[in-house]
C-alpha cells in the first residue's frame, strides 16, 4: 500500500511517519520510508539543487521540473519496486505538493501540473494521502523552535504558505477518499493515535478487498 502525508512546513509530519512506521512493523508488515524530493540517490542530488538558499534565481518552471524529475526516478526506482514487493511504502510529500506549492502557492496552470505529474509518475496515486493541517503561523513557529533544517522555501513570505494551505484544503474539498485530514496541532501522541485509527481502517479494507479477489 502506498501512503503519503502532506502537510505546511512543521506540521509534524517527520515524527509522525517515523511512529506509524514503527507501529506498522510491530504487527508485521514490511515498511519503506522514503521522501520527496529525495528518496533515490538522484533524487538527493536534486534536492541539493532545490533546497540550496544560494538559488535565488530559480525560474518557476526549472523548479517544478526538478521536482517533477525528482519524483520519476523516485516511482520508477523505489515505489512501485516496494509496491509490486508487497510492502507499506509511505512518502513525506508526493505530487499533491506539487499542486500546493507550485501550483496554488507560486500560481502555475494547475492543469498543466497535472500533466507533467502524470508523465513524471504514469499516474501512480497513493490509496491513502495522511494531510497534517495546521496553519502556516504555527508551523513555520515549530520549525523555527525545532531548530530544523532550514531551506528555500521556508524563506517564502507568510502569505506565500497561506495560499499553500488554501491550496492543499482546496484538494481535499474537490479529492477523493484517498484523503484523511487530521488536525495537527494536538499532541504529537493524539494525532498518531488518529493516524493509525485512519490507517488501519484502509488496510483492513485492503485485505478485505484482496481476499475477495482470491
Ligand atoms: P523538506 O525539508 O522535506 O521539508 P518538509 O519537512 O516541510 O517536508 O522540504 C520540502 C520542501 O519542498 C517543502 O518546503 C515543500 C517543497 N516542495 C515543493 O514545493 N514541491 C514539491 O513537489 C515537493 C515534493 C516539495
Amino acid at each position: 500500500m502506498f501512503i503519503t502525508f502532506e502537510g505546511p512546513d512543521g506540521s509534524g509530519k517527520t515524527t509522525q511517519i517515523r511512529l506509524l512506521a514503527e507501529w506498522l512493523r510491530e504487527q508485521g508488515h514490511e515498511v519503506v520510508l522514503t521522501r520527496e524530493p529525495g528518496g533515490t540517490e538522484i533524487g538527493d542530488q536534486i534536492r541539493t539543487v532545490l533546497h540550496d538558499p544560494y538559488n535565488t534565481a530559480m525560474d518557476a518552471r526549472t523548479e517544478i521540473l526538478l521536482y517533477s524529475a525528482s519524483r520519476a526516478q523516485h516511482v520508477a526506482q523505489l515505489i512501485r519496486p516496494s509496491l509490486a514487493a508487497g510492502k507499506i511504502i509511505i512518502s513525506d510529500r508526493y505530487a499533491d505538493s506539487t499542486l500546493a506549492y507550485q501550483g496554488y502557492g507560486r500560481g502555475l496552470d494547475l492543469e498543466v501540473l497535472r500533466a507533467v505529474t502524470s508523465f513524471a509518475t504514469g499516474g501512480l496515486t497513493p490509496a491513502l494521502t495522511v494531510y497534517l493541517n495546521i496553519t502556516p503561523e504555527e508551523g513555520l513557529q515549530r520549525r523555527r523552535l525545532g531548530g530544523d533544517e532550514w531551506n528555500r522555501l521556508d524563506a517564502e513570505a507568510l502569505e506565500f504558505h497561506q495560499r499553500v494551505r488554501a491550496g492543499y484544503l482546496e484538494l481535499v474539498k474537490q479529492g477523493t477518499e484517498r484523503w484523511a485530514v487530521i488536525d495537527a496541532a494536538r499532541s504529537v501522541e493524539e494525532v498518531q493515535a488518529e493516524i493509525r485509527t485512519v490507517v488501519q481502517a484502509r488496510l483492513g479494507k485492503e485485505t478485505r478487498f484482496l481476499s475477495l479477489r482470491l
